[in-house]
């Protein structure tokens, strides 16, 4: 089930804390993401219902294919989590196997379970006997600085365990999101395995998107930095990907509408969704969606508290944009 949604959308958006949220996810989709994960849900939030935990596993019935990812380093309470997250109806379970975060690897979630390869297949396994849908492991290729991950070895046993798909940030936890990201053991992984491997790390633009896919040959790519910035990294590799496009017509960026229109999007679905003051200053994180016109209106933007006052300022970016056609 995994391989054919990817055949058809190989590119998915990256689960990412505190962005990866019900309206992040709705705008990558109106322009052209499919698959997406959402942020990382701690197993015992989960298990105890908190306010938190049930807003991040909360579906709505539109927000499809979704994956709920959930971390923890107790495989009893990830089991309970993984059930409670699974009566959600994602359309599969993810369980994070890559948070560098020391506060989070040091306690064994995360990347932690890479220092115990066989705990976290055994982990993993229990998941997949325990929930109806698909169980999927975010990973990366190592803890570091081993000269031969663990990876592919690790990707055999998770198969065998069932796991259903692999994503591997290629880079090891010690090194965090540093360095560049060495897409090869993707490759090595995706052939030693017939389940899908999802390649993630350094995919910057859309054209790497593709060129991650091809040097790989894994069945899809995960995008997480570069859609906060830009979202329509979806749409342009699903340009590039599409058959009519491999003569490798230009591609044709966002205009200074749709760039608007993107943030006032986001403004709205986080104020919706967090309340009004958390929902605005969290929709700064994507000021760059502006792009050129971000340098103009950011003061005004990041002065304003109320949603009105962000709407307002958006409203009025032709002041900014003549101010730069003057002064160019
Ligand atoms: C702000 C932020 C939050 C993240 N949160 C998560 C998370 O909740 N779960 C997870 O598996 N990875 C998380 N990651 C890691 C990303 O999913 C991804 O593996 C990493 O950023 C490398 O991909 P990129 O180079 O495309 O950004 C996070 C990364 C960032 C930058």
């Amino acid at each position: 089930m995994i391989a054919a949604l990817l055949a058809r959308d190989p590119v998915v958006l990256a689960p990412m804390e505190d962005v990866t949220d019900a309206p992040f996810r709705r705008a990558c989709r109106g322009v052209g993401a499919a698959i997406c994960v959402t942020e990382f849900v701690a197993a015992d939030q989960i298990v105890v219902g908190s306010k938190l935990a049930r807003r991040r596993i909360a579906l709505a019935a539109d927000d499809r294919p979704t994956a709920i990812q959930i971390y923890g380093s107790d495989p009893d309470l990830l089991q309970r989590a993984a059930v409670i997250a699974a009566a959600a109806r994602p359309t599969f379970v993810d369980i994070n196997c890559g948070c560098w975060i020391p506060k989070i690897a040091a306690r064994g979630a995360g990347a932690g379970w890479l220092r115990d390869p066989a705990a976290m297949v055994e982990m993993a396994g229990r998941i997949v006997a325990a929930v109806e849908v698909p169980v999927t492991v975010k990973t990366r290729i190592g803890w570091g600085p081993e000269s031969d991950m663990p990876i592919v070895e690790l990707a055999r046993r998770l198969e065998d365990v069932g796991v259903a798909a692999i994503a591997i940030h290629c880079r090891t936890a010690q090194v965090g999101h540093t360095g560049p990201a060495d897409w090869s053991w993707a490759r090595r992984a995706r052939e030693a395995v017939s389940i899908p491997v999802i390649v993630n790390g350094d995919v910057k633009t859309a054209a790497d998107a593709v060129r991650a896919l091809a040097e790989t040959g894994c069945a899809g790519v995960m995008v997480g930095r570069a859609a906060i910035d830009h979202p329509w990294i979806f749409r342009e590799a699903r340009a590039l990907l599409s058959p009519s496009q491999a003569g490798g017509a230009p591609l044709v960026g966002p205009t200074d509408a749709e760039r608007v229109a993107m943030y006032r999007e986001l403004v709205i679905g986080n104020a919706a969704a967090r309340g009004e003051r958390i929902g605005v200053a969290m929709t700064r994180r994507h000021v760059r969606v502006l792009g050129e016109l971000a340098a103009a209106i950011r003061p005004q933007l990041f002065g304003a508290s109320t949603l009105v006052d962000t709407l307002a300022v958006l409203d009025a970016r032709e002041i900014p944009m003549r101010h730069i056609a003057t002064h160019a």
